[in-house]
């Protein structure tokens, strides 16, 4: 089962690194950087979602290693879930330039990839990183009717109906806020100690 799972998730990969379609392949060719396409356990009970890779990440290959990732680590370790227990990607695998937001076309071509992923690991829990990836998640599991200003929907949780059974989907606020505004880490934690709680029960 679990080389099944290291397979799918290899030809994802492989896919991603020959994703000639994307402009964003093009960024990463001339760069010289990497995609990004997740990192965690195969059987993880939690997959977080960003919204794309940043530069430190692009240099890697890895999610959240960089002043974002710093957050999140900070965010993981105040709730007691440990990162290599969850799994965590993004919706888009490669770096936008400037970090820019993703336009609609590179969110429809990366998108199904991130919709394998979900579909191989399977996750009791999925935590949204900021409006894209939450606007994404909860069109995708027709929560479309209750999707708004993430501002108003941080924190919550809905119950999504997938193939593989009854998931929850938990709503963040993106951790590079805290990167821009450190005020904002309390909000944060909060947000986060409530999903660990979810978590256990
Ligand atoms: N921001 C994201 O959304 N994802 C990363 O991997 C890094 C920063």
């Amino acid at each position: 089962m679990t080389n099944d799972r290291t397979a799918s998730l290899k030809k994802i990969r492989d896919e991603v690194l020959h994703l000639t379609v994307s402009p964003l392949y093009k960024e990463r060719i001339k760069n010289k950087t990497l995609p990004v396409i997740g990192e965690g356990s195969h059987h993880a009970r939690i997959m977080l979602i960003g919204e794309a890779p940043g530069r430190n990440e692009a240099k890697t290959g890895r999610p959240f290693c960089g002043a974002a990732g710093k957050v999140l680590d900070e965010l993981l370790r105040s709730a007691k879930i440990d990162r290599a227990g969850v799994y965590i990607t993004n919706i888009v695998k490669d770096r936008p330039p400037f970090n820019r937001d993703p336009t609609p076309k590179e969110l429809a071509l990366y998108a199904p990839f991130l919709d394998r992923q979900i579909a191989i690991i399977r996750p009791k829990i999925i935590v949204t990183l900021g409006r894209f990836s939450m606007r994404y998640i909860m069109e995708k599991y027709g929560l479309e009717k209750r999707c708004g200003p993430i501002g108003a929907l941080h924190g919550k949780t809905f119950k999504a109906s997938l193939p593989y059974g009854e998931v929850l989907i938990n709503i963040q606020y993106h951790p590079a806020v805290a990167v821009y505004d450190a005020r904002r880490i309390a909000a944060l934690k909060k947000d986060f100690a409530a999903l660990a709680r979810m978590a256990k029960s």
